[in-house]
């Protein structure tokens, strides 16, 4: 992996800002479509966290407002609004992590790829700045579709010449969110007491949970197998359906990214065995980004490691996701190259 650097040595600029309650290992982090369903509850667990010491807020609109409103808040972290494309540049300097839920979000009856003739330039114009202003920071990307939306920012941030795969990650986190969710309901445990691995990508069938990987380990029938499959694939359609007409999930999303954040941030400072589920660049499989367990270290990715042991039911629905994901990943190739 290229271009390693220690993302504390940019934290002084992050302490100077907060002198007087900053801790040692804070960080500065940009929040790019903060102002939107996602971003506002998203903005305020950010703000929560004792990893970060500044959390800049970027919309087109309204950051000044979600940045006046949480800056009322008693915790050491300094919020700053930025609205409008001439404040990207002040938003994401000197920024450790750069989180992205800038985009629409589907309406009934659409897919994600149905966002994506919106959302791949909002994503695109996004990256441009992150390459220009902050191109050693840790990218996670929310946007959908997530599957295509990773390869355009990495085709961007090469073109730039600063491409860092260890820092680029598609968040795929609240795939596993619901796995563990799901699975604990149906065999009567705490959510909490539950861990699976969520494979593959973030759309319908390109989204593969490990059950047979589940801890603790749980002999589902071949039925249980198939509806619990189905339910974490259509989880994301499940709300949307609920918010009929409304927007999709923004509430858990809100938390898997913190979650997600939280972990990139923990990397960063030098904790060990941070392990998540996320959307990387990839030679687990066949194609060229996909998402399994990896390694958050100081560099980011440090690690992705092998499937393990697929049952015959995750073989197939891993043969089949992978057309449709190398589908979407060159799509985004080819947008970006444009
Ligand atoms: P939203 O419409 O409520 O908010 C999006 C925000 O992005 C708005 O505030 C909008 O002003 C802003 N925005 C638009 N263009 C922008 C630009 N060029 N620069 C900066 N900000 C811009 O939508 P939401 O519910 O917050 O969802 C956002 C995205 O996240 C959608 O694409 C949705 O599909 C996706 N999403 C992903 C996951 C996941 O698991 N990865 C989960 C839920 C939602
Ligand atoms: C989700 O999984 O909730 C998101 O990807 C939003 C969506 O469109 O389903």
């Amino acid at each position: 992996i290229a271009g390693h650097f220690d993302a504390r040595d940019e934290v002084t600029s992050g302490r100077i800002l907060n002198n007087v309650t900053s801790s040692p290992t804070g960080f500065k982090v940009a929040l790019l479509g903060a102002a939107g369903g996602i971003g506002q509850p998203l903005a305020l667990l950010l703000k929560k966290s004792p990893l970060i010491d500044v959390l800049n807020l970027y919309d087109i609109v309204n950051t000044p407002g979600v940045a006046c409103d949480l800056s009322h808040i008693d915790t050491p972290c300094k919020v700053q609004g930025f609205a409008g494309a001439g404040q990207l540049g002040a938003a994401l300097e000197g920024c450790h992590l750069v989180i992205i839920p800038a985009g629409v979000p589907r309406k009934p009856g659409m897919t994600r790829d149905d966002l994506f003739n919106t959302n791949a330039g909002i994503v695109r114009t996004l990256a441009e700045g992150v390459a220009k202003y902050c191109p050693r920071a840790v990218v996670n990307v929310i946007s959908n579709p997530v599957n295509s939306t990773v390869p355009i920012v990495a085709e961007v941030m090469k073109a730039r010449g600063v491409y860092d795969p260890a820092k680029l990650m598609g968040v795929t986190t609240l795939d596993v969110l619901r796995a563990r969710t799901f699975v604990a309901e149906a065999i009567g445990v705490p959510p909490g007491s539950v861990d699976l691995p969520v494979i593959g990508g973030h759309a319908g069938i390109t989204i593969l949970p490990l059950l047979s990987q589940a801890t603790p380990s749980f002999s589902f029938t071949d039925d249980e197998v198939a509806k619990l499959t189905k339910r974490i694939q259509n989880g994301g359609t499940e709300v949307v359906d609920a918010k009929a007409g409304a927007g999709s999930a923004t509430l858990s999303m809100a938390q898997a990214a913190l979650r997600f954040g939280e972990s990139c941030l923990r990397g960063l400072k030098g904790d060990t065995n941070v392990l998540e589920c996320a959307y990387v660049q990839s030679t687990v499989t066949s194609v060229p980004y996909f998402a399994s367990k990896i390694l958050l270290g100081r560099s980011g990715v440090e690690a992705t490691y092998p499937l393990g042991p697929l049952s015959a039911s995750e073989r197939e629905g891993l043969n089949k996701l992978l057309p449709e994901l190398k589908a979407n990943i060159e799509k985004g190739i080819a947008f970006a190259h444009k």
